[in-house]
């Protein structure tokens, strides 16, 4: 499983890029809005973090504008992926930019058909929001399931990016679920890896060292 970093802070990008654990970056409109920069100086900055997919998304909403804008931001960096809303219009460039050969991910799925027309439409990536489908008393990792045997039948080259991710739970179902890909929050991200019985066993381990007799501790 590949794992995107969910955020716009270059600093946090930084940190957590030095272990090797980050393979692309999602960012959105409110998180960018979190930064107070300016979006393309971010998201420059980014892409020459991380040589993989960097996620900035568009604001119009007009199919036309929609392209526009997605245009000027694919000059933005090689490795700039074009993020777009699953509407009518956002389909409708979507299936646009990939004619041109420029990524997109599809952003705001929050049912399989949707997803399914994003893939049909050739996006390149689709972003379900398991958290926010939690929210409203609806099962999140159901829809990743649905997605991925819907990929799997068909073939489709579209990858899931599993979004508004909000625990491990989320990201160990996603796993077993076949997602490619899930964006986690840089503060989420070392739940995945810290485990108290890793910090117990330390501390046991260097109690008994402690215990050695000093003479084979300055031998070693
Ligand atoms: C990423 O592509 C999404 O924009 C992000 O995961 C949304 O997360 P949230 O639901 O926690 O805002």
């Amino acid at each position: 499983m590949k794992f995107f970093l969910d955020t716009a802070n270059v600093e946090e990008i930084k940190r957590i890029a030095k272990l090797g654990l980050v393979d692309g970056v999602t960012t959105n409109p409110t998180l960018v809005a979190k930064e107070g920069r300016d979006f393309k100086e971010v998201v420059q900055e980014i892409c020459s973090i991380v040589p993989g997919p960097v996620s900035a998304e568009v604001i119009s909403l007009k199919a036309d504008e929609m392209l526009k804008e997605a245009l000027e931001i694919a000059e933005w960096a090689p490795n700039v992926v074009i993020k777009l809303p699953l509407t009518e219009d956002g389909l409708y460039a979507t299936h646009a930019l990939s004619q041109k050969g420029i990524k997109t991910n599809v952003t705001l799925v929050f049912s399989a058909a949707q997803g399914l027309m994003a893939a049909k439409a050739g996006a390149t990536y689709i972003s379900p929001f398991v958290g926010r489908l939690d929210d409203i008393g609806m099962d999140g990792i159901e829809l990743i399931q649905d997605l991925s045997q819907i990929i799997r039948n068909y073939n489709y080259s579209t990858e899931i990016i599993v979004a508004s991710v909000r625990n491990l739970e989320h990201v160990k179902l996603a796993a077993v679920a076949g997602a490619h890909i899930a964006t986690i929050p840089g503060s989420l991200l070392p739940t995945l890896w810290k485990h108290p019985l890793t910090d117990i066993g330390i501390e046991r381990f260097l109690a008994d060292w402690e215990k050695m007799p000093k003479k084979v501790t300055e031998a070693v």
